[in-house]
């Protein structure tokens, strides 16, 4: 019986250094806990680094990750690598690591949702190996200059906001926004080019230097151009908005063009944009279902096609 007991524990002990343990939440306190994993090729658990005093701290080994990865509130982490991670099956979420300058995540490609909030050091968000799936996608307040090898073809909620150094985000794969697309606060230089968009469900963007919505189609809710220094909206191909469209106080613009809309499901509320003497933007509306709210100082406003509107309070 002692023989038998002494033997079973032998295999036990053989099989465990062979494979490490690969599931289980683990909560990182130096870069030996993430080096007891590195053998796991999958992880199954949580990765939670939260208060650590180490400067820097490397992810290597593990491919997918099945389980969040969550990096908060870290005042000496300067430097996180993930060296070969290539799938989380769950969140990356960084949030308020004061010092955190470098982010490296080499390998990956595709996250169910990436966050990175509170991030007063973190000059630039990249993806080298191309960021190709990520449902939501949420940069906010962080010193970020650019975003860049974001590969998505949909994700289902993006927002980009006081962002204020951000200059650059790259999305040209993008091409439906199943849900919200927020873009506000960050550097008054930002060039929003989005023309391989065709639909969103909710946009709200405000702030920007330019915008390009060349390819957008149609917009299932509402969309709103806000505080804006942009002196020329077109949205040359979009047919059918089922909500609301807002564009006020943006006091640089010049020239407004939706030469395709025939459809407003919501109002119509235009007012504060200070440069627009003529509205002739909407030469194939046919309908709006809510109020029309244009407010401003107009020469003329020419909605040819227009002949059913119930309230019109110019
Ligand atoms: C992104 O777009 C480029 C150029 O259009 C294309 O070659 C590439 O395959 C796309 N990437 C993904 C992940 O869809």
């Amino acid at each position: 019986m002692k023989g038998l007991t002494g033997a079973l524990l032998f295999v036990f002990a053989a099989v465990s250094t062979v494979s490490a343990n690969c599931n289980g939440d683990i909560k990182v306190t130096s870069q030996g806990d993430l080096d007891a994993i590195k053998t796991c090729k999958k992880y199954q658990g949580g990765i939670t680094i939260e208060g650590v005093g180490t400067n820097k701290l490397t992810l290597r080994g593990i491919q997918t990750l099945k389980g969040d990865l969550i990096v908060k509130d870290n005042n000496a982490l300067q430097t996180l690598i993930l060296e070969n991670l290539q799938v989380i099956d769950g969140q990356l979420k960084m949030e308020n690591n004061k010092i955190l300058s470098k982010f490296e995540p080499k390998a990956l490609s595709g996250v169910r949702s990436f966050e990175a909030a509170v991030q007063p050091a973190l000059s630039s968000i990249v993806f080298p190996a191309g960021l190709s799936q990520s449902d939501r996608f949420v940069v906010s307040d962080t010193t970020t200059t650019r975003i860049d090898g974001l590969k998505m073809g949909k994700v289902s909620s993006m927002v980009i906001d006081n962002n204020i150094y951000l200059k650059s985000v790259g999305l040209n794969n993008l091409t439906e926004i199943t849900g919200s697309l927020t873009v506000s606060a960050n550097s008054p230089g930002l060039n929003l080019d989005i023309h391989s968009i065709k639909s969103i469900k909710e946009g709200s963007f405000r702030n920007l230097a330019a915008i390009n919505l060349d390819g957008l189609k149609q917009i299932v809710g509402d969309i709103s151009f806000i505080s804006n220094t942009f002196s020329e909206l077109r949205l040359k191909e979009l047919n059918d908005i089922g909500g609301t469209l807002t564009i006020t106080n943006n006091n640089q613009l010049t020239k407004l063009s939706l030469p395709k809309l025939h459809r407003l499901g919501g109002a119509l509320s235009l007012g504060q944009n200070s440069q627009l003497a003529t509205i002739e933007a909407f030469p194939e509306l046919e309908e709006v279902d809510g109020t029309l709210d244009i407010v401003g100082t107009f020469d003329e406003v020419k909605l040819p096609k227009l002949s059913d509107v119930s309230n019109i309070p110019i």
